[in-house]
């Protein structure tokens, strides 16, 4: 699927313009860089600045990358962010952040209580959060993307899939069902909504047992994102491209 839209591939890489948030390293870090390539404007944020850390060393490297502070649980930066790029307007916004348990096999008994919220608000509520807070700086015609997991899918768990890192697991899946829930608040919207699957990356995240590499995600996110911008649809895909079921 391909976009017509002044946003849309089509436009010269000066009108294209990215939020990236959670871009300090892994994923997020890797997308601010493929997108710099392509020759798209780059906003990626950090919790804290990191001198000389991946982030800075992409931005200096790069005339497109610049960098912003947020901690997307913290509403006081939040809020901070929102005011400063009130004056801009972006084409996408991607939300990255995420974090799994310390022991993603221990079952969801075995996870203490402090634990399992920091997870479900960091990969569920704060998300959401964020994307309402920030949607009215996303074009008409723009894409929100928010980084899920495979193993939020109800269907999979049962079929393909084990039944394995449960907390995270369960905080995915409430993701996509919060981002169902933004969709159905903004059904009127015509901005593109993806929840989007990198694969099983090797990243801090992914370990380095994963079997797709950094760049691999990074290009087939990207791409994929590019395929559905300007649908205004409300899709869950991986970076393959592949539409994946709830
Ligand atoms: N790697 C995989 O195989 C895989 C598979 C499926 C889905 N994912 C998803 O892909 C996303 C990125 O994963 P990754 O593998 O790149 O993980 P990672 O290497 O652990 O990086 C996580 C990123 O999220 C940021 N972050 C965490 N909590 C945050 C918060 N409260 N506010 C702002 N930023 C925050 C981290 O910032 P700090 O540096 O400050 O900690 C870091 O930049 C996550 O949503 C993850 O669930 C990954």
């Amino acid at each position: 699927m391909t976009s017509g839209a002044a946003s849309g591939p089509g436009a010269t890489a000066a009108e294209r313009k990215i939020l990236l948030v959670g871009a300090s390293r892994g994923l997020g870090l890797g997308l601010a860089k493929s997108f710099a390539t392509h020759g798209w404007d780059v906003v990626a944020t950090e919790r804290s600045a990191s001198a000389g850390g991946g982030l800075a060393a992409a931005a200096a490297g790069s005339g497109h990358i610049r960098t912003e502070l947020v901690d997307i649980n913290d509403p006081r930066t939040v809020q901070r962010l929102r005011t400063q790029l009130s004056g801009e307007r972006f084409d996408v916004i991607f939300i990255v952040a995420g974090v799994s348990d310390k022991d993603p096999t221990r079952p969801v008994h075995e996870v203490a209580l402090d634990e399992a919220i920091h997870v479900f608000v960091s990969n569920a509520y704060s998300p959401i959060c964020f994307a309402e807070a920030f949607f009215d700086l996303l074009k008409p015609d723009g894409t929100l993307a928010i980084m899920t997991s495979r193993m939020g899918s109800l269907t999979l768990v049962s079929t393909t899939e084990d039944g394995s890192w449960e907390i995270y697991r369960a905080s995915k899946a409430a993701l996509n069902m919060l981002t169902r829930c933004f969709h159905q608040r903004h059904q009127h919207d015509c901005r593109t909504i993806l929840l989007m699957h990198p694969g099983w990356v090797k990243t801090d995240m992914g370990g380095k047992d994963a079997p797709v590499d950094l760049a691999t995600s990074v290009e087939g996110l990207y791409t994929t994102l590019i395929n559905w911008h300007g649908s205004g649809k409300q899709v869950f895909l991986d970076y393959q491209g592949n539409e994946l079921p709830w």
